[in-house]
């Protein structure tokens, strides 16, 4: 269904959406990160609330200014954003779009000197999935969709995403080339009903079409 321009299809939905990158101390001075900029996760809350919704936007560090009329959250690390996002619940919708650090450095204490010992090694342990975390939530959203960030066997990994996380909606993109950081995305739908190829556009027109989506697999239904 096409919605007309002006509609705000999204209105009394409240929807939770994370972005960007996350930060992991490895010590006062230092972390891990990754090349995520946040610009689809904002571009998707940003469209989500010009077609009505209550957006709460979870985001990790990046240069992009707050959007006006969005619920922010700020955090650094892939805890305090787990934190957030359950804070964020009960939402109708979770879109999960950051690229959330799999892995955090186990003990952080002062900042790490040169010395004779070398160079220090780093144990990192596993980071909470939130995405899956939400898909199977006491209090699930009634649409739960991810991103799969891939460089190799994009379609395999994204169906194995989507059943492993409980999503309804795995949006896929290869990261191979200049996506993260990049304007244009090129994405591939993955669902239980099979896979749907989107061209190749702007990362505002992926979240036009995302948003869409989501109002119309809202539509009609009871909150
Ligand atoms: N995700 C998450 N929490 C994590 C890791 C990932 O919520 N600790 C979410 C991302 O926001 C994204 C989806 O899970 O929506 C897929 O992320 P991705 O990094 O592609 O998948 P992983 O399960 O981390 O697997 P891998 O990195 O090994 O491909
Ligand atoms: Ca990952």
């Amino acid at each position: 269904a096409l919605f007309a321009r002006g509609q705000q299809p999204l209105k009394g939905k409240r929807v939770v959406v994370t972005a960007g990158p996350t930060h992991e101390p490895i010590d006062p001075v230092r972390y891990i990160a990754n090349r995520s900029s946040g610009r689809q996760g904002y571009a998707i809350a940003a469209m989500l609330e010009t077609l009505g919704a209550e957006v709460h936007l979870v985001s990790g560090p990046t240069a992009l200014p707050d959007l006006v009329g969005v619920h922010m959250t700020r955090v650094e690390t892939a805890r305090e954003m787990q934190a957030a996002v359950a804070a964020a619940l009960p939402a109708d919708a979770a879109i999960m779009v950051a690229a959330v650090a799999d892995w955090r450095v186990e003990a952080m204490g002062q900042k790490i000197k040169k010395g004779s010992t070398g160079a220090p090694a780093l144990t990192l342990v596993e980071n909470p999935d939130i995405l899956a975390g939400i898909g199977h939530h006491p209090s699930r959203p009634r649409l739960v969709i991810g991103f799969a960030a891939e460089t190799e066997n994009l379609l395999v990994n994204a169906q194995s995403k989507l059943a492993r996380k409980g999503a309804d909606l795995i949006v896929a993109n290869d990261v191979s080339g200049d996506v993260m950081g990049g304007a244009n995305n090129r994405v591939r739908l993955v669902s239980k009903d099979g896979v749907e190829d989107w061209p190749e556009m702007t990362k505002r027109e992926v979240a036009w079409r995302l948003a869409h989506l989501v109002a119309e697999k809202l539509a009609g239904s009871e909150k």
